[in-house]
């Protein structure tokens, strides 16, 4: 609690972010990967897999551009800085976990933005991804909360609205000339302690994204970590060069 208390004074976050809840989410979801630290590890290695095998056999290793980098818990920082001239970590919110590893790579940038659909404004991954230098993009965990934050703020909440973002999203990095890797979440199941399946939810609000090139699940909260007697496990899938659904 302290810990977290801490977190939400120090970070350093534009207003219009934490007034979005942007920090509070972070901080909130690193207090829950610390909760489940070993439920969550075969996720976490399986997409800092997909993510290195995506970049094999890319002729040009300049700019690498990591969209929902968070704390870096599913990135393979060291390898990628290693590979590519730049790396560029774009989040939200970038809390200081995160920040201090940044900093152990000369090569790598810390860049603050919202990539969530907003009508006031152009598309966010044109600007951060589309330049003629940028060699991969990695859509890291990011598609399945970009509508999370918008979809929860008070007043009138178009009913397509998360469909919309998520499509904004994957229309933008089809958009790319970069290789692409889209790692993501797309289905929450929940289910009791005898196995039986109690509820799904769509993550991806009635977006299909094709044929993955690898499947897996993420034990996202055990017994007792959202309630006693129930798990989430997410379905996660992997894209290592997405060109579209
Ligand atoms: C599940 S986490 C991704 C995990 C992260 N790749 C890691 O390794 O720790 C989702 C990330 O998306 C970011 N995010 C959510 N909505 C965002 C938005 N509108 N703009 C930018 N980042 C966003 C959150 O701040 C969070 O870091």
């Amino acid at each position: 609690m302290l810990v977290e208390l801490l977190h939400l004074l120090v970070t350093p976050v534009p207003f219009a972010h934490r007034r979005r809840g942007h920090l509070r989410e972070s901080v909130l979801l690193m207090s829950r990967g610390r909760r489940c630290r070993s439920a969550w590890a075969p996720h976490l290695a399986a997409a800092r897999a997909a993510i290195l095998d995506a970049c094999d056999g890319l002729p040009q290793r300049r700019v690498a551009v990591v969209l929902g980098s968070g704390l870096l818990q599913d990135v393979p920082l060291a390898d990628l800085a290693a590979r590519f001239a730049r790396v560029d970590l774009v989040d939200a919110v970038h809390l200081w976990p995160a920040r201090l590893r940044a900093r152990a790579h000369p090569n790598v940038r810390l860049v603050t933005a919202d990539l969530a659909l907003r009508t006031d404004r152009p598309d966010p991954l044109a600007a951060l991804c589309g330049g003629a230098d940028v060699d991969f993009v990695v859509s890291a965990n990011l598609l399945s909360q970009l509508p999370i934050l918008p979809l929860d703020r008070p007043g009138f909440v178009p009913p397509d609205l998360g469909n919309r973002i998520v499509r904004a999203h994957l229309d933008g990095l089809a958009g790319l000339r970069a290789r692409v890797c889209l790692v993501t979440d797309v289905e929450q199941i929940e289910e009791d302690r005898t196995g039986r399946v109690t509820e799904r939810l769509d993550l991806l609000h009635g977006v299909r994204l094709g044929t993955p090139d690898r499947r897996w699940t993420w034990d996202l909260a055990p017994f007792g970590e959202a309630t006693r007697h129930r798990r989430l496990i997410h379905r996660v899938e992997a894209s290592l060069d997405w060109r579209g659904p």
